[in-house]
């Protein structure tokens, strides 16, 4: 099956690919930028990119903004035209609307915006020519979106991307649904947002599958079951380029499914992730006491939480695999190696 490219409003990839938006500083500007080069669309994820650790810090968000500034004009000046741009933002986030105007003057491709529903997105992006993608798990989460969009802003979503239950990162699922995948599986979930976006007048709308993606044939697997292309996460996240510690990579690379469990997260939905010893704390109901002078988190009560989800991905990103969280999807067994991610869009050319 050939792989045809990804359109998406006025952007072009080569190849059905977006690399996930993978926190903290996994898909930083090395990764999205070599992502972007191979052929598909380029991710720098948002999350945490001011250092929690640093008391020095006056200004967290301000921090943040700068920081992300500079991932953004990183990887533009590395991709150089050669394709497609742009950042991830968790809906979750207390900065989200300086986050968005800071993509915005940065001038990114686009924005692909979940973990909770993006309802005043375009509210912070204006007329800028971006495209704008909200991440959804259900159809009636789309319709939400997509009416409120229409009806606040006169605005319609650029491509959609459907996170299914077996995915990494935080799901847009009930407990319930979690235990029982096969009730809101990827193929269940197709007709529902092709509904709406046939009643809102999208009839074409490029939808991307984001679960357990991690070789060719799993791209033409969705492909197949009516999907544009798929976003992938998990498997990228031993990439060369990928901004982790090997340490963490190799977290990754040595746990197998049965190391995985759903924890729920001070984001304030569940989290699938690697039991390492910081999860058998919190699975034990033991707190990680900690400070936290920026609140970076809507949901997190700081007195309540049983750790600080930025300290953790901080630690994973440093390589301090004892203290990092180490958030993935169900197909972590297909994630066995570090590797150049050319490696991975290489197999995607031809028949
Ligand atoms: C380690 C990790 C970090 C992630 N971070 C984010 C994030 O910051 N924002 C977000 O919206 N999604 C995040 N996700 C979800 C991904 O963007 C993506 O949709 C998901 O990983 C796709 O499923 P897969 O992991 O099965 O490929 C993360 C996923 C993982 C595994």
């Amino acid at each position: 099956m050939k792989l045809n490219p990804l359109k998406i409003r006025n952007l072009t990839a080569k190849y059905p690919v977006i690399q996930a938006g993978m926190g903290v500083r996994i898909g930083s500007a090395g990764l999205a930028a070599a992502a972007a080069k191979a052929g598909g669309f380029g991710t720098i994820a948002s999350v945490g990119l001011g250092d929690v650790n640093n008391t020095d810090i006056t200004n967290y968000f301000e921090h943040c903004n700068q920081a992300l500034a500079g991932l953004i004009r990183e990887a533009k000046a590395e991709v150089a035209g050669r394709g497609p741009v742009g950042i991830n933002v968790m809906v979750a986030l207390a900065n989200y609307d300086l986050i968005v105007k800071t993509a915005v003057r940065e001038k990114v491709d686009f924005i692909i915006s979940g973990a909770g529903l993006p309802l005043n997105l375009p509210e912070f992006v204006g007329d800028a020519d971006i495209a704008l993608i909200p991440v959804i798990s259900s159809g009636r989460a789309f319709e939400l979106v997509v009416r409120t969009w229409l009806r606040k802003y006169n605005r319609r979503p650029d491509a959609v991307i459907v996170e299914g239950p077996l995915c990494g990162g935080h799901l847009g699922f009930s407990m319930d649904q979690i235990e029982h995948p096969e009730t809101c599986s990827m193929d269940k979930l197709l007709p529902e947002i092709r509904e709406v976006s046939k009643k809102y007048d999208m009839p074409d709308l490029p939808t991307l599958a984001a679960e357990e993606v991690a070789c060719r044939a799993d791209i033409e697997k969705f492909l197949r079951m009516g999907y544009d292309g798929v976003q992938i996460g998990t498997y990228f996240i031993t990439a060369q380029e990928a901004g982790i510690d090997e340490k963490s990579k190799q977290v990754f690379i040595n746990a197998t499914k049965d190391d995985i469990v759903i924890i729920k997260s001070p984001v304030g939905l569940p989290v699938r992730v690697i039991k390492t010893k910081l999860v058998q704390k919190v699975l034990s109901g033991e707190r990680t006491p900690f400070t936290c002078p920026y609140r970076c988190l809507r949901s997190c009560n700081p007195a309540q939480s049983l750790f600080c989800i930025a300290r953790a991905l901080m630690a994973t990103w440093s390589g301090d695999v004892d203290n990092g969280l180490f958030m993935c999807g169900c197909n972590l067994d297909a994630v066995k190696k570090i590797y150049p991610i050319q490696e991975f869009f290489d197999t995607l050319a031809g028949e």
